[in-house]
């Protein structure tokens, strides 16, 4: 259990320290080069702030996509640099490296209050191998060590764990807190009635979470390509529609365990299908099972949409991975953005998950009316299957 409290950035004396501040800046980048999607530059402000305001001298690092483990321009964390600083309100210096001797120079010259980004982790082929070599270059650089970076918590990576056993304290940031108070309210002590949406096309993602979470759920609607193998286990014709097939016996054995605890499970009782994924190609909405050979379903239908705000608007929690239908393209995407509304309009504390969810909060206009938007996507699963998360692990106990 991810119970042992543990070191917070409001633990530490940064005033005047070199604090080394591992962040998940991680976010998509358009052809030429800007950033489309700065949800998790904004979701790291309020630790680069607080550590400004304390006196830190800022070092923050970060990968971005998987490059080679050599440095790969079309991977560089300049265009974030420039995005950062316009966030901040003030200068941040960039790295042309993340260790060595000239970003060595560049620390030593940083005064209280400055950030200074260092290039992309994963440009050192020891980061994503936890190299010993790699994680004590990276320690030489700062006194004190903090992790915001839950999006990449699940990976034990130097800047992420070696790191860690060379600087005398690790401490989380204000946004590791924020998710591990959140996802570990869905995962220990949920607000009942306590409802979960799931979505997206594999039930493969997230036979995982379905077990680990079961006990303290209420209601679990599931919409989007995984519904489908759960349909065709109760005997439904579901035409071209996405099954796993090898995943039927895992399916059905979620169905009995949901009836033997008394979970109630919603599936689509109504879909829109079309012939190819295509958008604008011709569709049409049927009920019940009868999805005809040669179609496939693409998105929850109206009645199913209905239903499922129905059950969303009686929760008191509610926690959403996963779009309902092929979200990317239209018309696909109006039963995740109507799940979206409802979620947004629910009394409910709302806790949302995953990139194609997130997105459709924001499609639907209601982002800001959801209690927690996790910035984890493999992260924020791995965690809510009850696992430990070896960047949660690594910082320093409370106690200790
Ligand atoms: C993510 O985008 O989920 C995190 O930044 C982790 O990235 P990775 O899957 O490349 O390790």
């Amino acid at each position: 259990m991810e119970k042992r409290e543990k070191l917070s950035i409001e633990d530490l004396d940064l005033q005047g320290k070199r604090l080394f501040i591992r962040v998940d800046f991680n976010v998509p980048l358009n052809a030429a080069r800007e950033v489309v999607d700065d949800t998790r530059i904004r979701a790291a402000l309020p630790t680069i702030r607080y550590a400004c305001e304390r006196g830190a001298k800022v070092i923050l690092a970060s990968h971005l996509g998987r490059p080679k483990g050599e440095p790969d321009p079309q991977y560089s964390l300049r265009p974030v640099s420039a995005h950062l600083a316009a966030l901040l309100g003030r200068g941040v210096q960039m790295a042309d490296d993340c260790i060595g001797e000239q970003v060595q120079e560049q620390v030593a010259r940083l005064q209280p209050g400055e950030v200074l980004l260092l290039e992309n982790l994963r440009f050192h082929p020891g980061e994503t191998k936890n190299d010993p070599g790699f994680a004590r270059a990276l320690a030489s650089l700062a006194d004190l060590y903090v992790n915001d970076a839950f999006g990449a918590a699940h990976r034990a990576h130097a800047s992420i764990v070696g790191i860690t056993h060379y600087l005398p304290l690790a401490a989380a940031g204000f946004l590791l807190r924020k998710e591990i108070e959140y996802l570990g309210k869905v995962l220990y002590n949920p607000e009942k009635p306590f409802t979960i949406i799931l979505g997206g096309a594999k039930v493969s993602d997230k036979i995982g979470i379905i077990t680990r979470l079961l006990p303290q759920v209420d209601t679990l609607l599931i919409g989007g390509g995984m519904a489908y193998t759960f349909l065709r286990v109760q005997g439904m014709a579901v035409g071209q529609s996405l099954v796993e097939l090898e995943k039927q016996d895992q399916a059905a054995q979620i169905l009995a365990e949901a009836e033997q605890q008394g979970v109630k499970i919603l599936l689509p009782r109504d879909h829109v299908i079309a012939q190819r994924i295509e958008t604008g190609a011709p569709h049409r909405v049927v009920e019940g099972g009868a999805i005809p050979d040669g179609w496939m379903g693409l998105d929850i239908g109206p009645q199913t949409v209905e239903a499922f705000s129905a059950v969303i608007a009686q929760s008191r929690m509610l926690f959403w991975n996963g779009p309902m239908g092929v979200f990317e393209v239209e018309p696909f995407d109006q039963g995740t953005v109507a799940i979206g509304r409802a979620v947004g309009e629910a009394a409910a504390l709302s806790i949302v998950g995953g990139g194609d969810t997130v997105a459709a909060v924001h499609k639907a206009g209601v982002a800001d009316r959801i209690d927690h938007i996790s910035t984890g996507g493999g992260a924020a699963l791995e965690f809510l299957e009850g696992k430990e998360l070896p960047g949660i692990a690594a910082l320093t106990d409370k106690s200790s």
